[in-house]
């Protein structure tokens, strides 16, 4: 037979305030716990432990200190309970492992809870805990480490200094398990503050970043893209989204390869010259840069590009590197031409003082004919060269440029008909008058021309058309005038020397064209661009400022 126990009234009381305070700490703990699920910052989590530390338990001060990322540091980041100068004191003098011997560093250093019953008589205390025991007017304190898998990160620290009530085996046993859950509470708040601190970091940097960040899948699908990046090309994140980076530039064939190949090398591709087709048909050339990012499991997770608009750099650089070459040209053209045309003067002179002493036949004649007209090519040559080593003063004259077009093409028309092609005009305006110097400007247009005639072997089409410049091309007010053919194309290959001096593709040119052209168009402050794709014809925009405009078709 079981025999009822009886307990006696004092046990009685004693094990219902037991469960109370069981009762208590696990109300206290199923509240931090709730923690879990809200994920507020780190400070309002401390806040809520060291709550529930002094609420639950007992006790009438608390503090929490925990080490800082380099863990060399312990930092006092909350504490309730002290004096004001208590509070100040600990948490503007955080205790430097390496330096400051005391119990905090003990409880650090062995990972276990520390009950110090009296510390004002306590022999194990050092200098350190002597001072702070005193400001701090400490007598029985407990210290129980807050640690994960064994790591120790930091701790918490309590006493009773109002009610002076025991400290007892019952109460380091509670706040060790009330530590254990605070642990995780709090590592789950400093992780979520560090990715939170690593998200805004990063996502602030691809806001701000000057250059434009584009993020795609291992194919090149766009995912995602940042501002810049939608100013450089133009087009909205929606636009984007779903096209492939590999239809959005012109890419070779050997491109295309190179942005497949990265997610099978692992290597990143720098430095692309690329052109676009950006906004008002505007084209430009790009930086890209393209770097997989490499995600867990040492897989490509995705790809990030960085682009940069260097259109602008590029026609500097490429400008200033035909600067340089005028500059050279101009030193060997005015040191040579000059003896190169005394003695021409006097072969030509000689021909034709032979070709009256001969009155030879009808071969002599021809012979002679074409000496002379070979010397005539020497002589235009070294006219070229000289004209563009120096700078000869424009003839300006107000000059109706349509006027001054539509003359150059009558001066073509039948070169052109030879080969049946059609030369069309469009104005936008008949009516713009530049500054200019007409001989000058004709030779530009009359190079340009004839250079797309010759672009056609047979049967095709001349545009030269006209219309006001805006201010993205540099004026406030110019021309634009585009001289296009549908003729055979320049290849990329050399599309970057065609305004080099004696640059040609042909066998009875000079390849001074352009250089010359080029050099007219500056000197009047104005600018020219070409637009070529091969087999399929070329575009020159040439642009003027203008400085007067008569209205006459009003
Ligand atoms: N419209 C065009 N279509 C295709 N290629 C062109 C066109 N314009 C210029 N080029 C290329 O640029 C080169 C340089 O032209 P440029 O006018 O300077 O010299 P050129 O025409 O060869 O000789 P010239 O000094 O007699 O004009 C040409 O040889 C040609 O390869
Ligand atoms: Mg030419």
């Amino acid at each position: 037979m079981n025999k009822k126990q009886k307990i006696t009234r004092s046990q009685y009381e004693y094990i219902s305030s037991k469960l109370e305070t069981k009762n208590i700490l696990l109300k206290h703990i199923f509240d931090i716990s709730c923690l879990l699920a809200r994920s507020p910052d780190l400070g309002e989590v401390l806040e809520h432990i060291v709550d529930g530390v002094m609420t639950g338990l007992n006790f009438d001060r608390a503090a929490i200190l925990l080490l800082d990322d380099s863990e060399t540091r312990l930092d006092c980041l909350c504490i309730k309970g002290f004096s004001e100068d208590g509070k100040k004191r600990a948490q503007e003098k955080p205790i430097v492992i390496s330096k400051h011997d005391c119990y905090e560093k003990k409880v650090i250093k062995s990972g276990e809870s520390l009950f110090i019953k009296d510390m004002r008589s306590d022999p194990s205390a050092t200098k350190i805990d002597k001072i702070i025991t005193k400001y701090q007017e400490r007598r029985s304190v407990l210290y129980m480490p807050l640690k994960l898998k064994n790591r120790v990160f930091g701790m918490i620290g309590v006493d009773r200094y109002r009610t002076h009530m025991e400290i007892t085996q019952d109460d380091i046993e509670s706040l060790s398990i009330f530590a254990n859950q605070a642990s995780i509470i709090i590592e789950n708040a400093r992780f979520n503050k560090a990715l939170y601190e690593e998200k805004f970091i990063s996502e602030n940097i691809i806001k701000s970043s000057f250059n434009g960040i584009i993020v795609s899948d291992i194919k090149g699908n766009i995912k995602r893209l940042n501002a810049r990046a939608e100013e450089i090309l133009g087009l909205n994140n929606e636009d984007l989204m779903h096209t492939s980076l590999r239809d959005l530039f012109d890419l070779g064939e050997d491109e295309k390869k190179g942005i497949v190949g990265i997610w099978k090398k692992k290597e990143a591709i720098r430095n692309l010259e690329l052109y676009y087709n950006g906004k008002d048909e505007k084209r430009l050339i790009i930086d890209v840069n393209v770097f997989p990012l490499i995600g867990i499991n040492n897989n490509i997770q995705d790809l990030v590009t960085v682009i940069s608009d260097i259109t602008e750099k590029k026609k500097m650089d490429d400008y200033m590197a035909r600067l340089d070459k005028f500059v050279a040209l101009g030193r060997i053209a005015s040191s040579i031409a000059h003896e190169i045309r005394n003695p021409l003067a006097s072969i030509y002179a000689l021909i034709q003082y032979l070709e009256a002493e001969l009155h030879g036949n009808t071969f002599h004649k021809s012979c002679f004919h074409n000496i002379r007209n070979e010397i005539d090519r020497i002589e235009k040559l070294i006219r070229q060269v000289l004209d563009l080593s120096r700078s000869l003063p424009l003839e300006v004259r107000k000059t109706n440029i349509q006027d001054l077009l539509l003359s150059i093409v009558a001066l073509v028309t039948q070169q052109a008909n030879q080969k049946e092609i059609a030369i069309k005009t469009v104005f936008e305006n008949s009516d713009v008058i530049l500054d200019i110097d007409p001989d000058r400007m004709k030779q530009v247009f009359l190079n340009l021309i004839i250079n797309a005639i010759e672009s056609i072997k047979e049967r095709g089409e001349i545009l030269i058309s006209t219309k006001l410049a805006s201010d993205e091309h540099g004026f406030e007010n110019g021309i634009s005038i585009e001289v296009r053919d549908n003729g055979i194309g320049i290849p990329c290959s050399v599309i970057g020397n065609i305004f080099d001096p004696f640059f040609t593709t042909k066998n009875m040119g000079t390849g001074l064209g352009l250089t010359v052209s080029h050099k007219i168009i500056l000197d009047h402050g104005g600018s020219i661009e070409v637009v070529s794709i091969e087999n399929e014809g070329t575009t020159f925009y040439v642009r003027l400022p203008i400085t007067d405009k008569v209205s006459s078709n009003k």
